[in-house]
């Protein structure tokens, strides 16, 4: 098959864009490289079956496929906030213009939709029913509004238009090629604790996460793109096991077996107190659930943070 993933140079699309090359399929990764980098896919270049794209998905983009993987945009908050117009530009325009493509060429199209858009929960764990409870003003908006949006044109392209649509809501997701200073809680503890830098909690760290490693989401991700039955979803992905960021942060120093100190400052507004997916559905539809426990995945990930830092002199 002929696929094409937008922002297949970040920290999931380098994932998902291995896979499909490894599964033989031709595959397009169109990427502005914004928040993604060039050596994230540099082992696929010499691959026949792989090519990289320079391009902005605000702008119309036009090519043959069969699959598009929609993943184009900054994910973690230091970089969807740093220029928040952009971000929901991508989230909204990068939809109007990728399901445009999906409509032309019947293709089917995946969403990267998050776990953001039921904002501040007063469900736990969440649901796909849930309609979630976000600040539309707030901080956070360009990002969980600009999701939700993208979720409302999928829903609409495939009623109005009958393109065939996937909406994943992808919960906290971590592992390998993750950037090292774009502020997400599990890259933020590891590079602190190796450099033996004090591990900054924002709040009291009693908050929850779950934590998905990488492999298993692109599982999860590829499980429903190829799924028989025409489910348009939402569907949750991610691992419901629960953790307070806390003992996040203790089990990263014991891993790392680091001498960092916890310190405690201030929680930025809107950051949510607890998240969690119920991933029943995706359990039923796709059989699929995450396999990798914590610790697992946590030490794959420091092994690579580790090589990074080593490199870095
Ligand atoms: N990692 C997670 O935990 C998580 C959770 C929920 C949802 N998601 C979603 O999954 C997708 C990938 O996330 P990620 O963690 O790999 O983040 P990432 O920042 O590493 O990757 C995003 C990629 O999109 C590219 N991009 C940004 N704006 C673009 C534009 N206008 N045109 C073309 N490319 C653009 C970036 O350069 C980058 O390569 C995002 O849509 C994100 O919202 C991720």
């Amino acid at each position: 098959m002929h696929v094409l993933v937008t922002g297949g140079s970040g920290f999931l699309g380098s994932h998902l864009s291995k896979r499909l090359v490894e599964d033989t399929h031709d595959v397009i990764c169109l990427d502005n490289f914004y928040t993604g980098d060039r050596k994230n896919v540099e082992h696929l270049l010499s691959f026949p079956n792989f090519e990289s794209v320079r391009h902005d998905v605000t702008f119309p983009y036009y090519v043959e496929v069969d699959r598009i993987y929609n993943l184009a945009c900054p994910a973690s908050p230091v970089h969807y906030q740093a220029n928040p117009v952009q971000t929901t530009k991508t989230s909204v325009h990068g939809a109007i213009n990728m399901l445009g493509l999906a409509k032309r060429t019947g293709a089917r199209i995946l969403q990267a939709s998050t776990s953001e858009v039921y904002g501040d929960p007063e469900v736990h764990p969440q649901t796909e029913d849930y309609w979630g409870r976000v600040n539309p003003i707030g901080i956070r908006a360009c990002y969980d509004e600009g999701k939700r949006c993208a979720e409302t044109l999928f829903f609409d392209y495939h009623r109005q238009n009958n393109v065939e649509i996937r909406v994943a809501r992808i919960f906290n997701t971590y592992g390998p090629k993750m950037q090292p200073n774009d502020g997400r809680v599990v890259s933020n503890f590891i590079v602190q604790a190796l450099k033996g830098q004090d591990i900054t909690i924002y709040g009291d760290g009693n908050q929850t996460r779950s934590f998905c490693f990488v492999d298993d989401l692109i599982d999860g991700l590829i499980g429903f793109m190829e799924l028989e039955e025409n489910f348009p979803g939402p569907i949750n992905l991610g691992n419901p096991t629960e953790f307070t960021i806390l003992e996040l942060a203790e089990t990263v120093i014991r891993l790392t077996k680091s001498k960092s100190k916890v310190v405690f400052k201030v929680l930025p507004q809107d950051d949510p107190m607890q998240r969690k997916p119920n991933i029943e559905l995706a359990q039923r539809k796709l059989g699929w659930e995450p396999k990798i426990q914590l610790e697992q995945g946590l030490i794959k990930t420091i092994k690579y943070f580790s090589k990074l830092d080593r490199l870095s002199g």
